[in-house]
């Protein structure tokens, strides 16, 4: 069996709930490396949508094991609401997932001061999801953060709680100019949290080495995408972990000689949330129709995605960055109707031409897109799930992102269902 890592090549919203969910047939155990709840991740089941922020996108098969890892930063208010939520639509929940005591939670605290700060910064801001997740992974790389297991004991956790709120409550109301926070509210509700959560609690780095032990398969599921990543994106307009393949060894504790492939879920076209550069845009009619036909509208905060033509050296760049074997292209359906469609091969900047993603921001939001342009196909792919049924003009499309990224194309999402993919050759498959 082979273990593998599943991960957004571009700014997000790839389609990676489908292509897990999807998987999962094939796996033991799920397991979700980083981030929070800033994730959105959709799954469509039988018809049935459902919207999975904290926990991993194998939970709607009933005999998988899904694993929450310790570069999770875990809002323990989100996960009750999630574990409800499936619970309320009949999938088992509370068998199947395991958290790891070294996850680090994200406080009403870390909620406050990711909005203020956002207000602080103005035109520079990041356009977060306001979900806490900056500020509570600043708290771990600070050595003040808390985490899963600290809830196991009472009394450590008021004292951390409270010294971090002291220096907190000086920065919201001498620098923000709002109110501060109260301790002993954010312990009483923390701790009535905890009694729900810590039955889930788990050494779970223990838990995914026996599985590997036992020859089990393991899917590691990444969030955001690589270009949000917070030491290979468009910083510093990214997120705040490594989203990319480093953090699904980091944020499990399971060595680099457990991973056998890395699948990157690429849109066949861009999109991307918030602030930040994004050569390939598209502030016309042509983005908006991507929008609307492409339903590009936050899983999360239901914000507008901004939208843009493929941008190849971006998605080579991801490729090169994750040591990806193989891609999964995702919703190929919505370029359908597309007289043309445009794929940027290379950047002008400061004209000069340049073939390479670069890595400065500011050569980023300078650079001009160099396009090469295709014929649509004028013929619905929708629900297709025969490589030989495409038309032959997105066989052209498909082929040449091959060639402009330099890895096959193996799987090709057509529709939001599960059943609606192309499998041209199976990532679990032994080579
Ligand atoms: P994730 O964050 O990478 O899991 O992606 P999101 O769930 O945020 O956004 C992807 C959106 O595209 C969801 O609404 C999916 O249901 C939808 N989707 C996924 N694959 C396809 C596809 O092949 N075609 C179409 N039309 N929609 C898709
Ligand atoms: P999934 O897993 C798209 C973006 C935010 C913002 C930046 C930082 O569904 O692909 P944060 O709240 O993380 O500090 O915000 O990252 N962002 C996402 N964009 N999809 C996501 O997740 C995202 N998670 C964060 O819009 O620009
Ligand atoms: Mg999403």
């Amino acid at each position: 069996m082979s273990n593998l890592i599943v991960l957004g090549t571009q700014w997000g919203d790839e389609g990676k709930g489908k292509i897990v969910d999807l998987l999962t047939d094939r796996a033991d155990v799920i397991v979700r490396y980083q981030g929070g709840h800033n994730a959105g991740h959709t799954i469509v089941s039988n018809g049935e949508k459902f919207i999975l922020h904290l926990i991993p996108s194998g939970i709607l098969h009933p005999d998988k094991l899904c694993v929450i890892g310790n570069g999770v930063a875990l809002d323990p208010q989100a996960l009750v609401e999630e574990r409800d939520m499936l619970t309320t639509r009949g999938v088992t929940v509370d068998k199947n997932l395991r958290i790891s005591d070294a996850c680090h939670l994200i406080l009403p605290y870390h909620r406050a001061i990711d909005k203020e700060s956002e207000k602080f910064r103005g035109t520079r801001r990041i356009g977060t999801t306001g979900r806490g997740i900056g500020p509570a992974y600043v708290d771990k790389m600070a050595r003040i953060g808390i985490r899963l297991g600290d809830l196991a004991n009472p009394a450590l956790f008021r004292e951390k709680l409270e010294q971090n709120l002291a220096e907190t409550n000086y920065l919201l109301e001498k620098l923000y100019t709002t109110h501060g926070l109260d301790a002993e509210t954010i312990y009483g509700q923390t701790m009535a949290l905890a009694d729900r959560i810590l039955p889930f609690m788990d050494d779970t780095a223990l838990t995914l080495h026996h599985a590997i032990r036992d020859k089990k398969t393991l899917l590691f599921e990444g969030a955001q995408g690589t270009l949000l990543d917070v030491d290979h994106g468009t910083y510093p307009f990214v997120t705040s972990s490594n989203s990319s393949a480093g953090g699904a060894l980091t944020g499990t504790g399971v060595g680099p000689t457990a991973i056998d492939r890395v699948l990157g879920v690429t849109k066949a076209y861009t999109t991307r949330v918030g602030s930040g550069p994004f050569p390939t845009e598209l502030i016309n009619e042509s983005g908006e129709y991507l929008r609307e036909k492409g339903q590009e509208f936050g899983a999360t905060t239901g914000r507008a995605r901004r939208c843009g033509w493929f941008d190849a050296p971006a998605v080579r760049y991801a490729c090169r960055i994750n040591g990806i074997s193989e891609i999964a292209l995702t919703k190929i359906d919505v370029l359908d109707a597309l007289p043309t469609l445009k794929i940027a091969t290379g950047y002008e900047i400061h004209g000069k031409k340049v073939e390479e993603f670069p890595r400065r921001v500011e050569l980023l939001e300078a650079a001009r897109p160099i396009y090469e342009s295709h014929p649509g196909w004028s013929q619905p792919t929708s629900g297709v799930r025969n490589y030989d049924a495409l038309p032959d003009n997105a066989k052209r499309y498909i082929a040449r992102i091959e060639e402009l990224i330099e890895v096959p194309v193996t799987v090709l999402s057509t529709g939001v269902g599960r059943e609606d993919t192309v499998l041209r050759q199976d990532p679990f498959a032994a080579r």
